[in-house]
């Protein structure tokens, strides 16, 4: 397993002299502070001793319930017994990989994908099938002559995408939950974003869309979900969930516990604690004004600054767009440049299966992390930057 390059850039990218569009941080300023030391003042004295002791490996009963709450609200009767909460999602990843995937596996992916998954399914050795994505998301013929081959998994981030930012349509959702029917496919639909919408319309999720097509109203179809309280809560409470079928559920709860036991009782229960009677909601309404403006914000930014030959497209939510040089800037050997430029953010390759052939000219930029007045500042030295590279290349 190698180290991953974000996390080694994130260490560079704290001096406090550079502007950071890399790590995939929210705003730390919009963390509720108050309201979690009010929720855990709430759960020490109300529960202490239950909050400081070993707890079920499924995890915080009240926990489950209100994550299965949510999840009904599009229709689908999700139940406390589909979910098992686990140290966020990457540990969701972690375990899925644990209990389905064997040494030479097929998976398929969106090309770019999540990096985080990469790193975690790297011991796999996994036969990797690249789907292609336009503004829609998934190429849906390339991914139907993938599934011929019998693909262990699909591994998918429907809703404004990390790192692209796009989402898929719902068009190609229902196609999708269609091949799935025809080939009996499992897709992970990764969805960490998803409550993260500025603009256009909401689309239902993969598991939502299968039971419907299915015509059933439980948790029991071709969607393996994950979930996560990082970006819409906190990241450093660690806590998020996986939603299963039945038969795939069991075999969760099993690898969870030998893995860590279960999550820590107290910051479920203060996860628990701090969403109810409708605050999470609230929270996120707000999370969604700001971030809204600081997308639009570095979109206006990147249109005033970038040269022409730069190309992005405009993600609907989420927290990161990518950006698209040229293919003879290799934007990893540009990061060093950056830094000489006070700004910083995630070289692409590692986020495609090929890697630098694939997606050196890439790179990401977080949107939600920066102050307003530092990104028009940052996206400005990125501009200069990326003129001096462009207006100098000898083939140019
Ligand atoms: C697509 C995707 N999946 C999973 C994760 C991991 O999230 P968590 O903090 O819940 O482990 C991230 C975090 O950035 C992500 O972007």
């Amino acid at each position: 397993m190698a180290r991953s390059t974000i996390r080694e850039i994130l260490k560079l990218t704290q001096r406090p002299d550079i502007i950071s569009f890399a790590g995939g941080l929210p705003a730390p300023e919009l963390f509720p502070v108050e309201r979690v030391k009010e929720a855990a003042d709430r759960v020490l004295t109300e529960h202490g001793a239950e909050a400081l002791q070993y707890g079920a490996s499924e995890g915080v009963r009240d926990l489950r319930d209100l994550i299965a709450e949510r999840m009904s609200r599009g229709g689908v009767n999700v139940t406390r017994d589909d979910i098992l909460i686990v140290s966020g999602a990457q540990q969701g990843i972690d375990l899925i990989g644990k209990v389905l995937l064997e040494d030479g596996d097929g998976l398929a992916v969106e090309d770019p994908t999540y990096m985080g998954m990469l790193q975690a399914w790297r011991p796999y050795n996994l036969c990797y099938y690249t789907v292609p994505t336009d503004h829609d998301g998934l190429d849906l013929d390339v991914l139907r002559r993938i599934l011929r081959e019998n693909p262990k998994l699909i591994y998918l981030v429907p809703n404004f995408q990390n790192p692209q930012g796009v989402t898929l349509s719902a068009e190609r959702r229902r196609a999708l939950i269609e091949l799935l029917d025809e080939f009996d496919g499992i897709v992970v639909e990764d969805n960490p974003y998803g409550e993260l919408r500025y603009s256009g319309e909401h689309i239902p999720s993969l598991y939502e869309l299968d039971a419907q097509y299915s015509g059933k109203t439980t948790f029991d179809g071709h969607v393996i979900y994950l979930g996560t309280f990082s970006k819409i809560l906190a990241p450093g409470v660690r806590v998020g969930w996986i939603a299963a079928p039945p038969a795939i559920m069991e075999r969760l709860v099993q690898a969870k516990q030998a893995s860590d036991l279960h999550t820590s009782t107290l910051t479920q229960m203060l996860v628990a604690e701090v969403a109810r009677d409708g605050f999470l909601d609230e929270h996120v309404e707000c999370l969604r004004d700001v971030y809204e403006a600081r997308r639009d914000l570095m979109l206006e930014a990147m249109e005033t600054y970038f040269p022409k030959e730069v190309r992005w497209a405009k993600p609907d939510g989420g927290l990161f767009l990518m950006a698209y040089a040229p293919e003879y800037v290799d934007m990893t050997d540009m990061f060093k440049v950056a830094l000489e430029h006070k700004v910083a953010y995630v070289p692409g390759a590692d986020f495609f299966v090929g890697g630098t052939a694939a997606g050196g000219h890439t790179f990401r930029l977080n949107f939600s992390n920066a102050r307003p007045a530092m990104i028009d500042e940052g996206i400005k030295r990125l501009g200069a930057m990326l003129h001096e590279v462009i207006a100098f290349q000898p083939t140019h």
